[in-house]
């Protein structure tokens, strides 16, 4: 373990003016037209946060990263050093009670029966290792955590995210990050401007709204933590939804059915097409398990959202109408899901793993935060792995499928 991180190191800039406007120069002197040049600074509340903790922004902000050439070369990127079998889940080391956690915590709320809790009177950046380790456990059995009013500098954000990750944080082939931090990716609706709208929130992208990041990754991201320093007050919402409780949803044939299925996952983002570079940009693409076993809570999970282009094996229509329902369920189901309204400096923590995710696309002020994605284990089904509502013994979860003979001789109708 490392040690602690100083918030408090002194910053190298003391004129918070001449920073604005050095920030806006070296914006401006960037090549127009690649990435998303010179739209602005950080949101005042993000500037004193870097600032606090020493973070030098004077070459612009944000910091992107080298585009990868092609997809061949974004495939490669994704790969790099990442193989995941020796991947260590920190919630494999947790006290099932988590009571160390639980302990220094003023309330922990459940928000919905399915998924998504809430920690109040805990700051992150206090937590021990036992506490982490449980703090993991949490997140991987409800889905998503969440804390508000956290006092947490970019050096805790990533420290706790290598913690989370066994020492590896995936960094973003496309998405900017903050300067001098290549782990701490940048969620920030301005950095696109004028791509995005109330009417056409996904303009041009075809895994739109719900997704699960990175889902086209040979290994994709665990444990991800976004804080939001800076957030509308009436909008901007996230919501989340539970692969876990998305599988029970399933009849018992359905579940029998798609259990063991490898499904092909593509990325959001395109790529240069090295064997036609005239070409339109093609994306990255992946197999995976369709349900995915839990290394910790070996529960099953429906790995599933738009970025789930075909089931192998299958003929494109079969696949397409299969698909379509999967994906149904997860968008669609209130009671799997939950929507976290976000204050300045809250964070949330979810298993990338088990749940998918969309933002609330109806704000139109400034949505700015900070993202560390730690890295998990490669993608695995387990046949002897059970559901979440089978392990817990949860009412409803193995109801019979609907009898529609029975219905009808009945004298019922539909
Ligand atoms: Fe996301």
């Amino acid at each position: 373990m490392s040690p602690p991180i100083a918030v408090d190191s002194p910053s190298p800039l003391e004129d918070y003016t001449d920073l604005v406007t050095s920030i806006k120069a070296a914006n401006d002197a960037r090549p127009q037209g690649k990435y998303y040049a010179g739209f602005g600074t950080p949101p005042p509340n993000a500037l004193k946060r870097y600032l606090a903790a020493g973070i030098d922004l004077t070459a612009g902000y944000p910091a992107y990263p080298d585009i990868p050439e092609d997809v061949a070369a974004a495939t490669a990127f994704e790969n790099q050093g990442r193989e995941g079998s020796s991947y260590v889940d920190p919630a494999g080391r947790a006290d099932k009670d988590k009571k160390a956690l639980f302990a220094a915590a003023k309330e922990v709320n459940n928000l919905t029966k399915h998924i998504g809790t809430e920690i109040v009177g805990l700051q992150l950046k206090d937590l021990t290792p036992t506490q982490r380790d449980e703090l993991a456990l949490l997140v991987a059995e409800r889905g998503v955590v969440f804390l508000r009013d956290q006092d947490l500098s970019p050096q805790q954000q990533v420290e706790l995210g290598l913690h989370f990750g066994d020492g590896q944080i995936k960094t973003d082939s496309v998405l900017p990050h903050v300067p001098g931090f290549d782990r701490l990716g940048i969620i920030w609706d301005s950095a696109r401007p004028g791509q995005r709208s109330f009417r056409l929130p996904w303009p041009g992208i075809p895994a739109h709204g719900w997704h699960i990041d990175t889902a086209a990754d040979p290994i994709t991201n665990g444990y991800t933590h976004l804080f939001q320093d800076t957030v509308p007050s009436d909008s901007g919402d996230t919501l989340w939804s539970s692969g876990y409780a998305a599988y029970d949803k399933l009849s018992p044939a359905l579940r029998k059915f798609v259990d063991g299925l490898t499904g092909i996952y593509r990325s959001t983002v395109t790529f240069k097409n090295p064997d036609k570079p005239d070409g339109p940009p093609i994306p990255i693409l992946e197999r995976a398990p369709v349900v995915r076993t839990h290394p910790v809570t070996k529960w099953k999970t429906l790995f599933v959202t738009r970025q789930l282009v075909g089931l192998e094996g299958f003929d494109k229509k079969e696949s397409d109408h299969l698909l379509k329902y999967l994906v149904d369920v997860v968008e669609n189901t209130v009671d799997i899901q939950v929507r976290w309204h976000w204050t300045n400096n809250a964070s949330a923590i979810w298993d990338n793993r088990v749940v998918a995710h969309t933002v609330s696309r109806d704000f139109d002020g400034e949505r700015h935060g900070t993202r560390v994605q730690s890295y998990s284990d490669r993608p695995f089904f387990d046949p002897e792995s059970k559901s979440r509502g089978e392990a817990l013994g949860l009412p409803g979860w193995n109801v019979p499928a609907f009898d529609t003979e029975a219905h009808l001789r009945a004298g019922f109708q539909f």
